[in-house]
């Protein structure tokens, strides 16, 4: 599945080098450089990992990654600098930044560098941070290039967002007339009667939604994002949301907004329309449902439950409550 992150081959001859235009890293295995110029310190998973951290930070010129420990530290120096500090320690991994080639830093920002998605300013560096930009999801001509907000920052960045939707009752929540406004234009039962948006939304509070058969051009994995309920990045299985097809998909809770059910696992199927909009739940069906996108103000209430038990748990009292879809390829 492809990221938000730099595409990188790795070989045993200790080398790491982006695929796509990006960031190009110098390997030096069983090497570190002693780290007086320490700008950050972490546990990371692999070196990977620890590439891509250093990669998005324009401060950071080189790394070292202790395999072992699974320790990241990002240098501000380089070796270049500092020839003689370089230490050999096996189980070591020094990565030093050897430049961006491109220089590809206007993409997105007028209508004529449109880019085919969010997912595509992944390739600059440094990463681009979060705002509006000008994307080309049916590539071609620009002249039907369009605004669209992008999250790098969240679970690796390059998510275009693509609906922005707040509540018709959250005060009270689970009554009948409490529904999700506006809805994209996806096929549901004809009760739905919340307004249609299909103006792609400029920020998460610009309760507006792309029109919805463009979503599939920019990915299938989707980020679910909300201030009253957990946020959820769910991969397409047999079931998948852009393409509004029912069956399993694969969720990770990637935070957790409520301390309510904090053990509880993230939801694994989804429905396009069993009531009055999509949902994602666990197995059975009515009391198993953690979102629930419901459109109807005449029956049912828009689920946002981080036990899964389709209840009123959501978090309450919450300033200007609302959700986010986000999509990545
Ligand atoms: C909340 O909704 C319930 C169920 O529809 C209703 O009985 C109750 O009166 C509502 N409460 C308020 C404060 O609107
Ligand atoms: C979000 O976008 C709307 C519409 O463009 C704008 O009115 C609002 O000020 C924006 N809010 C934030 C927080 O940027
Ligand atoms: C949505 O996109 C489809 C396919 O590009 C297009 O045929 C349709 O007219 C669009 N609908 C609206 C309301 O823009
Ligand atoms: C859902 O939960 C309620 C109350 O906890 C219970 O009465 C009902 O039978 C459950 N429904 C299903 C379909 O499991």
């Amino acid at each position: 599945m492809l990221r938000c992150t730099f595409l990188i081959i790795f070989s045993l001859t200790a080398k790491i080098k982006a695929e796509e235009p990006g960031v190009y890293f110098k390997i030096e295995e069983n090497s570190f450089l002693s780290d007086e110029n320490t700008i950050w310190n972490g546990k990371v998973d692999s070196l990977m990992s620890c590439s891509q951290i250093c990669a998005r930070r324009a401060a950071c010129k080189s790394a070292n990654f202790m395999a072992k420990q699974g320790t990241c530290s990002l240098l501000s120096a380089g070796q270049t600098e500092q020839a003689e500090k370089l230490l050999k320690w096996e189980g070591s991994f020094y990565l030093e930044k050897v430049g961006s080639p491109g220089d590809s830093s206007s993409q997105g920002t007028t209508q004529s560098t449109a880019v085919p998605s969010c997912q595509t300013l992944c390739s600059q560096s440094p990463l681009p941070s979060s705002g509006v930009y000008w994307i080309d999801p049916d590539g071609g001509s620009q002249a039907n290039a369009f605004k669209a907000y992008c999250d790098m920052q969240t679970e690796g960045g390059g998510w275009t967002l693509v609906w922005s939707y707040t509540f018709t009752n959250y005060k009270n929540f689970t009554a009948k007339s409490n529904a999700i406004t506006p809805r994209p234009n996806w096929q549901v039962n004809s009760n739905v009667n919340v307004p249609i948006s299909t103006a792609p939304p400029l920020n998460e509070t610009d309760y507006n939604a792309m029109n919805f058969s463009q979503w599939k051009q920019l990915g299938r994995q989707v980020l679910i994002k909300s201030n009253i309920n957990n946020w959820l990045v769910c991969h397409p299985g047999t079931g998948s949301l852009v393409d509004w097809q029912e069956g399993d998909v694969s969720c990770q809770i990637v935070t957790h907004v409520t301390d309510t059910c904090k053990d509880r696992s993230a939801p694994s199927i989804f429905s396009p329309n069993k009531g009055f909009g999509p949902m994602f739940y666990t197995s059975g069906y009515s009391n198993s449902t953690y979102y629930y996108f419901d459109g109807y103000t005449g029956n049912n209430w828009p689920t946002h439950d981080p036990c899964g038990e389709n209840q009123g748990n959501h978090l309450k009292n919450v300033v200007s409550p609302h959700g986010n879809i986000f999509i990545r390829a």
